[in-house]
């Protein structure tokens, strides 16, 4: 049994065996990483890449444990009986289950061989240290004495070379104690040249005996004992050695002594890493106080109610308030802090960082949600756009340091994505309609570019960068006069060759245009606002004459001039994002609007969700690039690439078609997929990236939790374009487009700091269209509330 506990904004999982590893996210890229429901960890501080704390290895099998666990260990008249309260290692039959997975932490309790465990795991807000707050309760009828062992495995700080298995890495790990009062110790654990500059630590609030560093002697018998029965665990003290090479482990006894039946014993841990350990000292004695532990705890709730407060709604649909409430904005926000750098299918190893195009996206996200935590990010992305407009693919936060992406890899193909600057231009427009704050577009930012010492050629205003994004691609535009698809546009499995054009950069340009000739007519530069108009027009004119196919868009031109995405294709003959952004442009009149959603629902929508293609692509072409490495159904190739799926309802929207928007928001609410498990395999609470197609076998099953631009758009869909509460420069729009069994709904959304408690009737049900609007018991004429000074603001809407 798998459940949704709304009331505490908790997912309960009761069964350990899920199909895939389960996660959850504590703490962010400053420090933090992510926990799997059977109390495995991966833990970094600043850079996944660059400094990781834990071993975890996805590749092992489930029943192994990756980055830490726990043994509580019970003495018998025979020796030790040992016990793993999170199921694995040790994998003795549980009586009891679950892992509580929360917003920021995860509690996982257990009753095993009459022993009950509950750990509290999560990182502080803005603090850099992992807690673990173990209470352990006898359930025999008798007295026992109890052992509580916690354990962390350490990685070398290069993740990558930890699993190259260079000899250089073992001959560095090194572990270290610092002995404290009252038996309290400090276990320190570093690569060797690190070790003054960030040192691991492990810590608890209760005296430890003996601890072990070394994984092998923890082990015993060379090695050749298992988690599963470490040997070590057999005698009463662990050889408290500490490690001088090989793997690093710490593992710490704790002897709790004698526990009477439905007695309590708790011990809190720490797991971080310090540069300054005087300062870090402070901060350990301050976690090692329960009290203090506990009002973290409840700090850390409260961070996330002042989240979710600003967005509540109450609709028809179950499913639907539980994800727009609660685990929609949990997942955007985690996908906006971590980007697409660490999950559990993205392991953060590589050249990788923070992608242009992915977090311009995400920051729209959780634009209505937190606004003020994202200038930060658009400053950084807008430093690594180029001076000719166009961005560097990926970037890492801490350095700065950006990267042309995968076009690296191919020297006759353009070193630039054609889609990567056009993104940042919505998510500043969004951000100034959010917040009014017309300021930012004045911050002046430097351009990528700079000279030998370092300093930057160039900067200029954030309008400024907005402007050449869309010069950029005004001025890079092929035979059909459609933009050029550079290396790749958002679908970056397809690169074709130099030359090839993108119908997707033409829609997204489009889309561009359209938000800044709104922002130039509001900043009073009404010259500009029409030039933008001028040029939407033109590459409308090209779309439309050259990218109609008879019943929908065709997807790119190649170098050559020939369609992909056409009837006449054997493979690719149709691709999604052509007809969703035709009509989000507003490129594509009715007619063919309609028309070309028509061709999505008949030829690509399945009930697990809408295809990005079809037919997939039968075995790998050099010209098509990485899309054909997949079987067809997966992934980018013919697969339900799930981050496509909320265009469409966007579109569908603007086409009024309120049933349809919503049986695609539905068919892929994750919620809905608690009693599909065996098939989805994937988190019920998070969308996954993909789920694979009607084409591939294995139809139905997701995967790629978590770090998906899936969240943010479904998000918005659902939000500003289903229940239709948009932000505008002037006010709040209301344009619902609901289902049209619907009487109704309600919707608290807090903007520019005022409460707006929105009441929606439906009495004619119809999915369109607005009778009256009242605010405070006053009709207003249009459907736009002014920006209002004080709250709580009353709306009545009224469709008809
Ligand atoms: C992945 C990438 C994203 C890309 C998408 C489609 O999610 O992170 O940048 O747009 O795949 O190819």
């Amino acid at each position: 049994m798998v459940f949704f506990d709304n009331a505490r904004m908790e997912y309960v999982i009761t069964n350990p065996k899920t199909p895939v590893k389960w996660t959850n996210y504590v703490g962010g890229l400053d420090f933090g990483g992510f926990i799997d429901h059977t109390g495995g960890s991966l833990i970094c501080k600043g850079d996944p890449a660059l400094n990781r704390i834990v071993k975890y290895i996805p590749q092992l099998p489930a029943s192994e444990f990756k980055g830490e666990t726990l043994y509580v260990r019970v003495k018998t008249d025979k020796g030790y009986e040992i016990i793993s309260p999170f199921f694995i290692p040790v994998l003795t039959p549980y009586d009891q289950y679950s892992c509580r997975v929360g917003n920021g932490y995860s509690v996982i309790k257990s009753l095993i061989s009459g022993i009950e465990t509950e750990v509290t795991i999560f990182i502080p807000v803005k603090e850099q240290v992992e807690i673990r707050d173990i209470k352990v309760t006898n359930k025999r009828a008798y007295a026992v004495e109890i052992d509580i062992i916690p354990l962390v495995e350490y990685t070398h700080f290069e993740a990558i070379k930890q699993f190259n298995n260079a000899d250089w890495v073992p001959q560095t790990m090194q572990s270290e104690l610092i002995e404290q009062e009252d038996g309290l110790k400090v276990i320190k654990q570093f690569a060797f040249m690190n070790k003054d500059t960030d040192v691991n630590y492990f810590t608890s609030n209760m005296p430890m005996s003996s601890f072990e560093t070394d994984r092998k002697i923890f082990l015993g018998d060379n090695g050749y004992g298992t988690y599963m029965n470490p040997l070590s665990l057999l005698n009463d003290e662990l050889s408290s050695y500490l490690a001088l090479r090989e793997d690093n482990i710490c593992a710490a006894m704790h002897h709790m002594g004698k526990v009477e039946f439905g007695d309590t014993v708790r011990v809190i841990t720490q797991l971080g890493q310090y540069t300054n350990l005087e300062s870090e000292l402070k901060q350990i004695t301050y976690f090692r106080e329960a009290a203090n532990v506990e009002n973290a705890f409840k700090d850390l709730a409260k961070s996330y109610e002042g989240y979710f407060k600003r967005y509540q709604v109450t609709t028809p649909d179950e499913d639907m308030n539980t994800l727009v409430n609660i685990h929609n904005p949990k997942q955007s926000l985690t996908t906006k802090n971590w980007s697409r750098f660490l999950s559990l299918y993205q392991l953060g190893l590589g050249a990788r960082g923070i992608g242009f195009r992915d977090t311009s996206q995400d920051l729209i996200g959780v634009m209505g949600l937190c606004p003020e935590e994202t200038t930060d990010m658009m400053e950084k992305l807008l430093s690594t756009q180029r001076r000719s407009g166009c961005a560097m693919h990926q970037f890492y936060p801490l350095s700065m340091e950006a990267s042309y992406g995968d076009s690296e890899e191919m020297e006759d193909r353009p070193d630039y994505y054609g889609d990567d600057h056009l993104w940042i231009v919505q998510t500043v427009c969004e951000y100034v309609k959010e917040t009014g704050d017309l300021s930012f577009l004045d911050e002046e930012i430097p351009f990528y570019e700079k000279d030998s010492h370092g300093e930057p050629l160039e900067s200029a205003t954030v309008l400024e960068h907005l402007k050449r994004a869309v010069e950029f691609t005004r001025t890079h535009t092929g035979k059909h006069g459609l933009p050029y698809l550079g290396f790749a546009d958002w679908n970056d499995t397809v690169n074709l060759p130099t030359g090839s054009e993108s119908i997707f950069n033409a829609n997204l340009y489009g889309k561009a245009l359209i938000e800044l000739e709104k922002l130039m007519r509001h900043i009073g530069d009404v010259e500009q606002a029409e030039q933008y108009l001028k040029q939407y027009g033109q590459m409308k004119l090209a779309v439309n004459e050259a990218c109609w196919d008879g019943e929908w868009y065709v997807r790119y031109f190649d170098q050559k001039g020939i369609p992909l995405g056409s009837k006449e294709n054997e493979y690719g003959k149709i691709f999604t994002n052509a007809q969703s952004w035709t009509v989000i442009s507003g490129f594509a009149e009715k007619e063919r609007a309609v028309a070309a959603l028509d061709s999505v629902d008949e030829i690509l929508n399945t009930k697990n969700g809408i295809k990005l293609s079809y037919p997939g692509f039968n075995g790998y072409d050099k010209e098509k690039g990485g899309v054909s490495t997949y079987p067809p159904g997966a992934k980018e190739n013919g697969g339900i690439f799930l981050h496509a799926n909320p265009w469409v309802m966007i579109a569908e929207t603007m086409m009024g078609n309120g049933d349809r928007a919503y049986k695609y928001y539905s068919q892929i609410n994750p919620i809905s997929k608690n009693d599909k498990i065996d098939e989805f395999e994937c988190e019920p609470y998070v969308f996954p990236q993909n789920i694979l197609g009607d084409e591939h076998p294995q139809f139905g099953l997701g995967r790629n939790s978590w770090l998906s631009g899936t969240s943010s758009w479904v998000y918005t869909a659902g939000t500003k374009h289903i229940l239709g509460i948009n932000t505008d420069y002037s006010g709040l729009v209301i344009d619902p487009c609901i289902p049209k069994e619907w009487d109704g709904y309600m919707v608290s959304r807090i903007f520019r700091d005022v409460t707006y408690e929105i009441k929606v009737s439906n009495p004619d049900h119809i999915s369109k269209g607005i009778k009256t609007i009242t605010v405070d018991g006053k009709m207003i004429e249009s459907n736009k509330i002014p920006v209002m000074e004080k709250g709580p603001v009353f709306v009545e809407v009224t469709m008809g």
